[in-house]
């Protein structure tokens, strides 16, 4: 049977950074509550002239550089953002153009920040039907532009960046030592949508709009949510959670990883975290954090790897996937 193995990873951040200390100077907020409460030291901005998908378009680089590719031998591209150059078309036509990808398959995916996941399950769809040979799957986002400065309670959560992932079919065994994707879950729960939104849109009030959350409420739901979501990815990827290497969470929130994998009795040890330097940025922060973790030498080939997010929507997710 053909998997969907990924064969590179790729991230990328803008240069510009603001710590705590940066914003304290015009949000009504410290360093140390920032801390405590979310384990976010800084986090990156895109500058105003750089969308969304220029920062898709150096981690898509990196992506393929690092599985030995080229933009040329693309198929696919699915990319998972919620803050997209423009209404349309897709940031991943926009990127295909920038990559001087051929003629190809290519659309978004809005999720939000658990758009890696829904994307990656999207992606499998053709890779492991034999309909895509070199797919190019992208988290990217320009968070800070939803931001409302004069809300204390976001404003300081969220960051810039992108991170992307080549996927190829593989052929497997159909057991859990194949490499590839091995099982996923998606959820989403509409009822919930109060909780977390953007108060704008093409076809209600015409304008992008900011980024509006129930922190408190939001926070309880994650926990118990994304560890349902996670059993019922790992029952179909036919693992234990036990038996997994590095969990890569969505990095929303040092708290909630800490919840998540105490719950799911992860050792602190296999948690990949970037959300003290990346905060949260969206849909980009699984791919990213992957990078930083295959970069340095921690996640190697072979690997079982659990990816889990919970965005607006309420949507939220899980997939295992063997590196
Ligand atoms: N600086 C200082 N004080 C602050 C700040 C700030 N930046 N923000 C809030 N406060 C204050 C509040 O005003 C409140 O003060 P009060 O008690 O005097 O009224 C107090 O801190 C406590 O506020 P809470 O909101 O209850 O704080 P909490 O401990 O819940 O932390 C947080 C807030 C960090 C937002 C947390 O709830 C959280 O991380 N929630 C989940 C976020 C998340 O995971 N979102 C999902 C992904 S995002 C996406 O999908 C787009």
């Amino acid at each position: 049977m053909l998997r969907s193995a990924i064969i590179g990873v790729g991230g990328f951040l803008p240069e510009t950074v603001q710590t705590n200390e940066d914003l304290a100077k015009f949000v009504d907020t410290s360093d140390a509550w920032i801390q405590e409460r979310t384990g976010i030291r800084k986090r990156h901005r895109a500058r105003d002239d750089q969308p969304v998908s220029d920062l898709a378009l150096e981690a898509s680089k990196r992506a393929l550089a690092a599985a030995g590719r080229t933009a040329d031998q693309l198929d696919l591209i699915v990319v998972a953002t919620t803050t997209p150059d423009m209404t349309f078309p897709s940031t991943a036509s926009i990127l295909q153009r920038k990559l001087g990808a051929p003629v190809l398959t290519a659309f978004d995916v809005q999720a939000v920040c658990s758009g890696f996941v829904y994307a990656m399950s999207v992606a499998d769809g053709f890779v492991a039907r034999g309909l895509s040979q070199c797919a190019l799957v992208v988290g990217a986002e320009a968070m800070t532009r939803l931001m409302d400065y004069t809300d204390r309670g976001t404003c300081v959560l969220f960051g810039d960046g992108a991170g992307a992932v080549v996927v190829e079919p593989v052929e497997g065994q159909g057991t859990t030592a194949d490499r590839g994707l091995l099982g996923f879950s998606l959820r989403s729960d509409g009822t919930k949508q109060d909780l977390l939104y953007v108060d704008g849109g093409p076809s209600t009030t015409g304008t992008v709009g900011k980024l509006r959350m129930v922190g408190n409420h939001v926070f309880k739901h994650a926990v118990v949510n994304i560890s349902e979501a996670v059993v019922s990815a790992a029952k179909v990827a036919g693992v234990e959670v036990s038996e997994v290497d590095w969990f890569i969470p969505h990095q929303a929130n040092q708290r909630i990883l800490k919840g998540v994998a105490d719950r799911l009795g992860i050792d602190e040890a296999k948690v990949i975290s970037t959300v003290a330097d990346h905060a949260n940025t969206s849909a980009a922060s699984i791919p990213l954090a992957m990078d930083v973790a295959v970069r340095d030498g921690r996640i190697k080939p072979g690997d079982l790897l659990l990816m889990e997010a919970m965005g607006g929507g309420l949507t939220w997710g899980a997939c295992v996937v063997r590196y």
